[in-house]
């Protein structure tokens, strides 16, 4: 395995459940913009936002607002839609990350199978590489949709923490270390395939720095948990202790 110099991890916060708490009430208070420009502040390195195909938090109008407000680059989180396509090119985001979108799931359950539209995503992603758009697939540990997505010609792969992080959660050590090695051998593989590596899903203060110690991370993208922080300590301070903990991780980092 490449031994690698740790890097400063860079930090995506994740907006979508702003919009959530706004949309549960049909007006235009809290405003994920708002949101985005605190992260900022509080030394964010990005903005994800998942414009889902059913708008359950995210809007259009958040996603033009973030594009045309936004300093520090935009994440746009979408399903591989012509839909979503064609609004990744009117706006022209830092990044998309495709992931698979199920109407009836909570969130995203699953990383995107690759391998199985492969032809699809290649032409898919042309236009999006084209515009200067960096592709990242939001994927799980297997080696097979790894390898899809260097061959299709995606700039950065995203590896799915859900796994990980439920089975943290529920206090399966065992199987979360077993997780967690897989994820750690998908993203050696990733980087040696010439992949920009990220993470992200259900990353908490409790299960962040095993993950944030891995190398070839050089992302995480985190919002649930770090919205849910902030109704105790706001989200300014909420997200200086995830950017606190990642730091710890990677001691020395540059
Ligand atoms: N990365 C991707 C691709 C996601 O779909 C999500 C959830 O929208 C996240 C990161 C953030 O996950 P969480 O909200 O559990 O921190």
């Amino acid at each position: 395995m490449t031994k690698l110099p740790l890097g400063r991890l860079r930090l995506g916060v994740n907006i979508d459940h702003v919009a959530t708490v706004r949309n549960a009430r049909g007006t235009v208070w809290p405003d994920p913009l708002r949101a985005a420009l605190l992260a900022e502040a509080a030394g964010a390195d990005g903005i994800t936002a998942h414009l889902r195909e059913d708008r359950r938090h995210i809007r259009d109008a958040d996603i033009e607002a973030l594009a045309a407000g936004l300093t520090i680059p935009l994440n746009f989180e979408c399903a591989a839609t012509a839909e979503m396509q064609a609004i990744a090119l009117r706006h022209r985001p830092h990044a998309i990350c495709l992931v698979p979108e199920r109407r009836e799931e909570r969130t995203t359950e699953g990383g995107l199978d690759v391998a199985s539209d492969r032809n699809r995503l290649t032409d898919y992603i042309t236009p999006l590489r084209e515009a200067g758009i960096r592709v990242s697939m939001f994927v799980g540990h297997d080696p097979r949709q790894i390898e899809a997505s260097a061959r299709i010609g995606a700039a950065v792969v995203e590896l799915h923490t859900g796994h990980y992080s439920d089975l943290h959660a529920e206090g399966k050590l065992a199987e979360s270390h077993a997780e967690l090695a897989a994820l750690q051998q998908a993203a050696a593989l990733a980087h040696d395939l010439g992949l920009e590596v990220h993470a992200g899903h259900g990353l908490t203060y409790d299960n962040v720095m095993p993950v944030a110690a891995f190398p070839q991370v050089m992302e995480l993208n985190i919002g649930h948990f770090l919205m849910g922080e902030a109704i105790f300590r706001g989200l300014g301070p909420a997200i200086e202790e995830m950017r606190r903990m990642m730091d710890l991780a990677r001691p020395g980092a540059a």
